[in-house]
């Protein structure tokens, strides 16, 4: 269950015969939010793949398969799906413990989806917090590349964020600066090849300035390439 820290429930975890999803505790905000990979969408994006000018190819710096990437934020699976269909053996790490079990149902259906199933063997869903599993991790298990996707404000302005950002908004909050820069602490000192982080596109970095940057319509990637 989705705690505030006044009381009040805004957003539960719920089981339906579908699975297991987040909703708003008001019924008015509309139904579950399931992990759900089986639209055409997701289909004809995780069996085509992404394209090696993509700006999301061209971040992670994927070249061949096999990349070692960790999701130090998971969230709803949506980036690391992304990096399967590259052709990325994927970590995806979730302190959450309603957003886990609702990424990990996703995950268990997906499997088994015919054509795109087989993707989502490499993919690995754990429930911990990522600062203190990337400093517990062997010297022989580091990732190539380790991506973060912080929880981006709310907009100030009419633009609402989407329903899953919505649900994640409003069970998490926003993580604090603390938290954020002990997590890409974390990563800078764990990464092979590179950290990447997302953001808004006329977002602060989080904290160091990049190597470089990839711009899309309305979100950047920071790329923070590793010494060797
Ligand atoms: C914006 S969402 C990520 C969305 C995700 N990229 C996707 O494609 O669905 C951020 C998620 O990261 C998780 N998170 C934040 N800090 C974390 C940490 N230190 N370790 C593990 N998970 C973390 C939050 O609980 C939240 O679910």
């Amino acid at each position: 269950m989705g705690f505030r820290p006044w009381g009040r429930v805004a957003v539960e975890l719920v089981q339906t015969d579908y699975g297991w999803g987040l909703a708003f505790a008001d019924e008015k905000r509309g139904k579950p939010y399931f992990v759900d990979f089986s639209g055409i969408a997701w289909r004809q994006r995780l069996q085509k793949g992404l394209g090696k000018n993509h700006i999301f190819t061209r971040a992670l710096g994927v070249r061949e398969p096999g990349v070692k990437l960790l999701d130090a934020t998971a969230g709803f699976g949506q980036d690391a799906a992304m990096a399967l269909c590259l052709g990325c053996e994927v970590t995806a790490l979730e302190r959450s413990k309603e957003v886990a079990a609702v990424l990990r149902d996703g995950v268990a259906r997906a499997m088994n989806e015919d054509g795109v199933g087989s993707l989502f063997k490499n993919l690995k869903v754990i429930e911990d917090d990522a600062r203190t599993y990337l400093l517990k991790l062997p010297l022989t298990e580091r990732p190539d590349v380790i991506y973060i996707d912080p929880m981006f404000s709310k907009p100030k302005k009419s633009a609402k964020s989407p329903k899953n950002m919505q649900l994640l908004q409003e069970l998490l909050g926003e993580p604090s600066p603390l938290d954020l820069e002990q997590l890409f602490d974390a990563a800078r000192a764990t990464a092979l090849n590179r950290v990447v982080v997302k953001q808004p596109l006329k977002g602060h970095a989080l904290k160091s300035t990049p190597s470089f940057s990839f711009k899309g319509q309305s979100i950047r990637y920071d790329v923070y390439l590793s010494a060797r």
